[in-house]
């Protein structure tokens, strides 16, 4: 596995790559790796030639109130995981060479990035579009593998590619989750034991909607209702549980079309979030 901080000498690599016809695959991350990053790159590592990692922990998609000082980081502990995940080049650049003095160019996805996350965390999807753009022409991918847990990122990422005609193809991958069914999340490394144990009403929230909804019931109210009673029983400060089109994010009062309930909660100070996606039987896939 190669190591590469210079954006130029990535850029290089991915020429020579495509000079001699292999496949890039790509997957970017801010690093921590675990079970979920791990199932991307296994996903990235069956469909290209060139497995590219990045490990950028993106100042720009951080409001100055956020947890950009506290992210958790272990470089030595992710580059082994990467080498046994089949990672062909680890690009781990300085945000000194992502984001140069005079940087003044962003990306807005205008209408995905407003709801949910977007209108709880301003700045933070143009700084994730932006980031993923900047990796993108960086790292010269034929296919990139996002996870289906930041689902409003999915959205936003797949919206921009297809209103810019970046040419790569953009591949979701489902949630990887522990035992007890909580997200895996770097972020789950900052909870003390009790809020760890706390943290399970967030899937079993979404878990009791996902039921009620397989028996049949489509009101919105009702399976946000269901949804969010776990969350409050447990005491979790919940910063927003909706049920929203799958794909445009638009308010739904029925479900029926592809939905997804996401939701965004804080255990203790730490922010998780988490979504399940309800199809009703005649789009199922
Ligand atoms: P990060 O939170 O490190 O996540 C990197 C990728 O891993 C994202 O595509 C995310 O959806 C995926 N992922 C995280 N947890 C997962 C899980 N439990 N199951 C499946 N996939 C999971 O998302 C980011 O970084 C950044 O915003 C980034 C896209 C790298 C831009 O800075």
């Amino acid at each position: 596995m190669r190591l590469v901080s210079d954006p130029g000498e990535m850029r290089a690599l991915a020429g020579e790559a495509r000079g001699a016809s292999r496949r890039i695959a790509f997957v970017p991350t801010m690093g921590f790796l675990h079970e979920g990053h791990v199932a991307l790159l296994r996903e990235g590592r069956g469909r290209g030639d060139l497995l590219v990692l990045s490990i950028f922990v993106n100042p720009k998609q951080f409001a100055p109130n956020e947890d950009l000082a506290c992210y958790p980081r272990d470089l030595e502990g992710d580059l082994d995981k990467a080498r046994a995940a089949g990672v062909d080049v680890a690009f781990v650049p300085e945000p000194s060479a992502v984001y140069p003095a005079g940087f003044q160019t962003f990306v807005e996805v205008r209408d995905l990035q407003q709801p949910l996350c977007g209108a709880r965390r301003p700045g933070h999807f143009a700084g994730v579009a932006t980031v993923v753009l900047k990796l993108f022409h960086i790292v010269r991918p034929h296919l990139a593998v996002f996870g289906e847990k930041d689902w409003q990122q999915l959205q936003v990422v797949r919206r921009m590619v297809r209103d810019l005609e970046a040419d790569v193809e953009i591949v979701g991958v489902p949630t990887v989750r522990e035992a007890d069914g909580l997200a895996m999340s770097s972020r789950n490394a900052t909870l003390s034991p009790e809020d760890r144990a706390r943290a399970v009403a967030i899937p079993r929230g979404l878990e009791t909607a996902q039921a009620l909804f397989a028996a049949g019931e489509h009101a919105a109210s009702r399976l946000v209702e269901a949804a969010v009673r776990p969350l409050h029983a447990a005491g979790l400060r919940v910063d927003y549980l909706e049920l929203r089109d799958a794909e445009t994010l638009e308010e739904v009062t029925h479900a029926d079309r592809p939905v997804v309930i996401a939701v965004a909660a804080f255990v203790g100070s730490t922010r998780l979030i988490d979504n399940v996606v309800l199809r009703p039987p005649a789009t199922a896939k």
